[in-house]
């Protein structure tokens, strides 16, 4: 009996069936276009992933989640931290958030992320204060609601929250930063009062960015680099050699033993040099293997490893001030459709993901430079223009569209812009510069978007994106 539905389990999840156990991805929706929640949802399942990462706990993804046994983590937002330090406020945010899909056929919620990477640098203590208390409200009121022994509330860090002295660069002498130590400290205590895991996010892909110097050899998982030695250890990739920085940072405050969770981990591949689909296929392929061996680090060696992948799709409305491949992280484009092979079994081999099903595209129509236009003195002028208001990113330097000559560039620019806006007639005007056309403009390295449909899209995209840009186009405009 149990051997016959196992196979029919099998058979109906086809390839999918040794997925990687404890894997999950996030799901982000900063986009224009976001693909509708139950199409997301069916591509999770389509492709064996059962955990997945939000930024919130939106009511529509929640819906579509509800009944799907996919477990979730949902999230509360940095600019609501401080309102959880009201204790009555944050037990009716357990109650609307969480409480509410507590039922059979309701929502598998297993964590509830408080703040999303509140320590880091660049938000200049902002929210150093409000954290820990949002977090013991929260968790608190999750045991209040009796939820508390299966939901845990848990705070995704950065990995600049640890780190080791300068002169003595090894993973053995992390230690949390000195200017957090304290509220660290109480942190950690806290989950291990609560059974609750320290979430981390580690970027190999960051350590590279903009450093010439890094090692490439030594983001990936394949060995092949010269090893750092610590105390004997050798380490030959930065994903181990962080972890267990943070594996030191948490045994220097006493608790070596908690348990850790990799709330992000992944690689971009477009918007820089490094950001490339190849690059991609070998970390992804490199660590998935390692979860399928549930091969660990050296300070925690065999151990099972919860790991959420960054992310699930491509996200063109994210800000780009860490860098330009910040909109393309996706194991998916914006249209769930795969990129390159990843074979989540950890088997290695050379596969695509499953796409999503049912989506629907706008028209296959495309906006470009108009090779008739006469004047193009404001040709600078229209295409930042069309660039502040959609996702031009992969123009720049190192990117899959840097090779478009000038006017191909013009044309990407428009194009991007008339698809944010649905392909609205009055869309694809400049001035008189450009035109709409039914012939694909794409080329073998640079793919022009058709948009998809959504009932939430463009009303309310652009006052929003404005805040975010940071023009990609000063090769544009020499
Ligand atoms: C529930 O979560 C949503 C999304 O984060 C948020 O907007 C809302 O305020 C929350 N509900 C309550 C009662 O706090
Ligand atoms: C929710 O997920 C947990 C952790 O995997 C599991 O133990 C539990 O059975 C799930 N609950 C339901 C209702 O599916
Ligand atoms: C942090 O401070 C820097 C320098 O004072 C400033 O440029 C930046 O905008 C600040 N960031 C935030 C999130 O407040
Ligand atoms: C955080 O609290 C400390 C101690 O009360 C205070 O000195 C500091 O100004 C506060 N920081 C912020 C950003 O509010």
């Amino acid at each position: 009996m149990a051997g016959r539905h196992f196979l029919i389990w099998l058979i109906s999840i086809g390839f999918y069936c040794s997925m990687v156990e404890g894997l999950g991805v996030n799901w982000g929706t900063l986009a224009t276009h976001p693909l509708p929640p139950n199409i997301v949802v069916q591509l999770l399942k389509d492709n064996g992933i059962n955990k997945v990462k939000l930024f919130d706990a939106d009511a529509k993804m929640m819906s579509a989640l509800a009944g799907s046994g996919i477990e979730v983590m949902v999230a509360i937002p940095n600019n609501q931290l401080a309102a959880m330090n009201d204790y009555t406020t944050a037990k009716e945010w357990v109650r609307k958030n969480v409480t509410r899909y507590h039922f059979d056929g309701g929502v598998n919620i297993t964590y509830v992320a408080v703040g999303n990477e509140p320590f880091l640098k660049s938000y200049n203590d902002s929210f150093s204060n409000v954290t820990f208390p949002a977090l013991q409200n929260i968790q608190n009121a999750l045991n209040e609601a009796g939820v508390g022994d299966s939901v845990k509330a848990t705070v995704p860090l950065n990995a600049d929250v640890y780190e080791s002295p300068a002169g003595n660069a090894v993973p053995s002498a992390g230690r949390f930063r000195s200017d957090i130590n304290d509220v660290m400290t109480q942190i950690v205590q806290f989950f291990n009062q609560n059974g609750a895991p320290f979430t981390v996010n580690i970027y190999p892909f960051l350590s590279l960015y903009g450093n010439d110097n890094f090692p490439l050899d030594f983001a990936f998982f394949d060995g092949a680099s010269p090893p750092v030695v610590d105390n004997g250890i050798e380490y030959t990739n930065v994903f181990d050699a962080n972890f267990d920085t943070l594996v030191s940072a948490l045994n220097a405050v006493g608790l070596g033993n908690l348990p850790i969770i990799v709330g992000e981990v992944g690689w971009p591949t477009d918007g820089d040099k490094s950001a490339e689909a190849s690059y991609a296929q070998r970390f992804y392929n490199g660590l998935l293997k390692r979860l399928a061996a549930g091969q660990g680090t050296p300070l925690r060696p065999n151990q099972y490893l919860e790991v959420y992948l960054f992310g699930l799709l491509d996200e063109d409305a994210k800000s780009v001030a860490p860098g330009n491949f910040e909109r393309h992280w996706g194991i998916f484009r914006y249209d769930g459709q795969p990129k390159f092979p990843v074979d989540l079994s950890g088997q290695g081999q050379n596969k695509m993901l499953a796409a999503a099903k049912n989506v629907e595209y706008l028209p296959q129509k495309w906006c470009v430079f108009n090779p008739d236009a006469k004047d193009l003195s404001k040709l600078a002028d229209n295409v930042n223009f069309a660039c502040t208001f959609s996702d031009c990113t992969s123009l720049g330097s190192g990117s899959t569209c840097s090779n478009l000559d000038a006017n191909g560039g013009a044309s990407y620019a428009f194009n991007m812009y008339y698809q944010v806006q649905n392909q609205d007639d009055t869309s694809c005007f400049f001035q008189g510069l450009a035109m709409e056309t039914a012939q694909d403009p794409s080329t073998a390295d640079c793919k022009f978007t058709v948009q998809i449909k959504t009932s939430a899209s463009a009303s309310s995209f652009p006052p929003l994106l404005m805040a975010f840009v940071s023009l990609p186009l000063a090769f544009f405009l020499l």
